[in-house]
């Protein structure tokens, strides 16, 4: 069942900005908070910026920007996680989520400093498997979604985790419209979490040349690299020369691991404006986005259509 998580959590609306590496950093952060949603900051981006000095800098900078609540995502196979933990616990953020391994080793320092932990959960198990660890709410995510992907679709993925968990749960993946968030709640879900949606917002820092790729690309446009390299973790992406050379990379014979990642990485830092060199991921949700937009507009553009969703699903 759905639950109040603007009350749990302090935000006015149901809406999360996922963490996106390379993305979601303090001016985009304060943004969607100061809207009303939670703004989660990735920190997947401190080894390339400068570490755990920048990604403290950068909360820090968050909280002169808004006394709004906001979020911190932490990828747990990084090296520098037990300091970004600190960091967290010590600058008071309210919110942490986490992807890519298991929170247990960090639960007990986090919830004594009043930290709402919060993983993302690509399946059923894994949500069961963070509720029975003492996680408060789960994001679970759809394949639809940006970056790196699980398998299963959304509208398969949502009501079953939301069947299987008593604790709240945030509907991810392929979600940019207030229909989406009726939907998300009809699902069980207690909110929705964007991605791709806040990349085409006024407040993000990205190049125009990558907001205006996912105002022209279409959903079919955002294609899957990993999908054939052992162990590789798929990543959906736009359209760019780099992600398709990728995947054709992938499909030849001389396709190997290790310069698979080479190849992945170095598009993916390209967050210059080199859209040709670009590995940046998009959702197919980006066949759902016309315009850039504020954060505030985004949130009430969506509140708005969502209300007129529930009063027209009363007349059916
Ligand atoms: C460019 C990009 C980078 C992302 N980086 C991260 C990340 O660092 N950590 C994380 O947990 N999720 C990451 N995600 C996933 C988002 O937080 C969010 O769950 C996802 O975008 C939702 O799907 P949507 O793109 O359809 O809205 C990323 C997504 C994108 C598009």
């Amino acid at each position: 069942m759905s639950a109040d998580i603007c009350k749990i959590l302090g935000i006015e609306y149901p809406i999360f900005m996922g963490a996106m590496t390379l993305v979601s950093e303090s001016s985009l952060v304060a943004a969607v908070s100061n809207a009303g949603g939670l703004g989660i900051f990735a920190t997947g981006d401190a080894a390339q910026k400068g570490g755990i000095e920048w990604a403290r800098a950068e909360i820090k900078k968050i909280k002169s920007m808004t006394d709004k609540p906001f979020g911190v995502n932490v990828a747990l196979f990084m090296k520098n996680v037990p300091e970004i933990i600190d960091a967290v616990c010590e600058e008071g953020v309210k919110v942490i989520t986490t992807g890519g391994g298991n929170p247990a080793p960090y639960m007990g320092q986090l919830k004594s400093a009043g930290v709402k932990v919060i993983p993302v959960v690509p399946t059923v198990k894994a949500a069961v498997k963070m509720e029975a660890m003492g996680a408060d709410m789960v994001v679970a995510e759809g394949t639809e979604s940006g970056g790196f992907i699980g398998k299963i679709t959304s509208s398969v993925l949502i009501p079953q985790v939301t069947a299987a968990v008593k604790i709240p749960v945030i509907a991810a993946g392929g979600f940019a419209t207030g229909r989406g968030l009726a939907a998300a709640r009809a699902m069980g879900a207690s909110g929705i979490q964007m991605g791709t949606r806040f990349m085409v917002c006024k407040e993000c820092t990205l190049p125009q040349v990558y907001k205006q790729a996912i105002i022209d690309q279409g959903p079919t446009d955002a294609i899957v690299e990993g999908l054939s390299i052992p162990k590789a973790a798929p990543h959906r992406s736009m359209r760019t020369p780099a992600a398709e050379a990728l995947i054709a990379y992938e499909a030849s014979s001389e396709a190997n691991p290790k310069d698979y990642n080479k190849q992945f990485f170095a598009g993916r830092v390209e967050t210059t404006g080199n859209f040709d060199k670009a590995i940046l991921g998009m959702g197919q949700v980006a066949g759902l986005i016309h315009e850039e937009l504020s954060a505030s507009e985004i949130i009430q553009g969506i509140m708005k259509e969502y209300r007129e969703t529930l009063e027209e699903l009363k007349s059916l």
